[in-house]
């Protein structure tokens, strides 16, 4: 086997990408997520990180049999590396798997990383070759998520029985489409910090992520081939911002939202804002992006309040995805 290093963006990432998305075609079949050259270079320009990406071909052939892209951190825990790894499902079973990610782990070990965090996701009725993979190669699992769809559209009346409203003189919802506006981002930075450190993360020490309003401006309101709706709950007697949650669309994908954070302020809890903010984006989602067939969530599965609202609001569980951590 014949390993390079390569630029995203270079010719070579097309063959690369390919790798990840027959690997994923192979674990999910037709409902595997794609995602395209364009996006992972914006986000990576976009996120306080260093990312290096790997392709392993046949000696002698230029096939591709393994695809794998690390991902160090330079904002926040910095110690803490990421990785992307994927074998052709052709070249499964040869130790490719285990090369590369030998090879990935001494990357991140030689840039000062002492741990990785990562995630592996199988849908609910098949196997699933990461958790074999990760257990075989020294990774404790951290957290597992339930993966929940909701087929779309859902009707007015469905949205209308489950909507909490909530007092006006207490709360309001306001709805933004694609980019933040500028007086949310002070508080929006605030409720990132909090969602660092609220959101369940399992059975692993993790920092406060480190947001000021700059971050949140060049996280969501630069120019991106990702597009996004959040909903947030303004506390009307201080005004400030106390909950949100977004939907992001990527073009590799124009029929699915994805569901990315979702948080209350501790001090606001119990009072149904996540699921007023939660229903006020999905009308909104269905308002502006009528060609979105579905909305994927994922829950830690002893988040069971979480979980229980999204089967009453329709969502199914469709797979489930496995965080793992391992001392470098
Ligand atoms: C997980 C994956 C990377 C493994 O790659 P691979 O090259 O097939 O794995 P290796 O041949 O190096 O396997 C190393 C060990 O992992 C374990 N393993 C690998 N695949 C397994 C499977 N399907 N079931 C159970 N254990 C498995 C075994 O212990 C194996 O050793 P063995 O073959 O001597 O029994 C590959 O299946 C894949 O790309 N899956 C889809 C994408 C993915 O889930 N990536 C990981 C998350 S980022």
């Amino acid at each position: 086997m014949k390993e390079i290093e390569l630029v995203v963006g270079d010719p070579t990432s097309e063959a690369w990408l390919e790798v990840h998305h027959a690997a994923n075609r192979g674990v999910w079949g037709a409902a595997a997520e794609r995602t395209s050259i364009a996006e992972i270079v914006d986000v990576a320009a976009r996120r306080h990180e260093v990312r290096r990406s790997f392709l392993v071909t046949e000696e002698g052939s230029d096939v591709p049999v393994a695809a794998a892209q690390t991902i160090r951190r330079t904002r926040d825990n910095v110690g803490t590396g990421g990785l992307w790894l994927s074998v052709h499902p052709d070249h499964q079973r040869r130790a490719a798997g285990a090369h590369l990610l030998a090879r990935c782990e001494g990357v991140l070990r030689a840039d000062g990383c002492v741990r990785i965090h990562e995630h592996s996701g199988a849908p609910v009725e098949n196997g699933d070759a990461a958790t074999g993979f990760a257990l075989a190669n020294g990774y404790r699992q951290t957290l597992l998520d339930h993966r929940q769809d909701l087929a779309l559209p859902v009707d007015e009346a469905a949205l209308t029985a489950l909507d909490p409203r909530p007092d006006p003189a207490a709360y309001i919802i306001e709805t933004s489409v694609d980019g933040l506006p500028e007086e949310w981002l002070e508080d929006r930075a605030l409720l990132a910090r909090r969602m660092s450190t609220d959101a369940p993360t399992g059975d692993i020490d993790l920092d406060e992520e480190d947001w000021d309003a700059e971050r949140v401006r060049q996280q969501w309101n630069t120019p991106s081939p990702i597009w996004g709706i959040e909903s947030v709950a303004r506390h009307v007697p201080t005004g400030r911002l106390v909950a949100f949650t977004d939907l992001v669309v990527r073009p590799g994908q124009p029929d699915l939202a994805v569901q990315s954070d979702t948080l209350v302020l501790r001090e606001h809890r119990g009072r149904a804002l996540g699921l007023a903010v939660k229903l006020a984006n999905l009308r909104g989602l269905q308002r502006e992006r009528p060609e979105v067939t579905t909305v994927r969530t994922w829950n830690a599965d002893s988040n069971a309040h979480m979980v229980a609202i999204n089967e009453r609001l329709g969502f199914v569980v469709t797979g489930w995805t496995r965080e793992w951590a391992k001392d470098l």
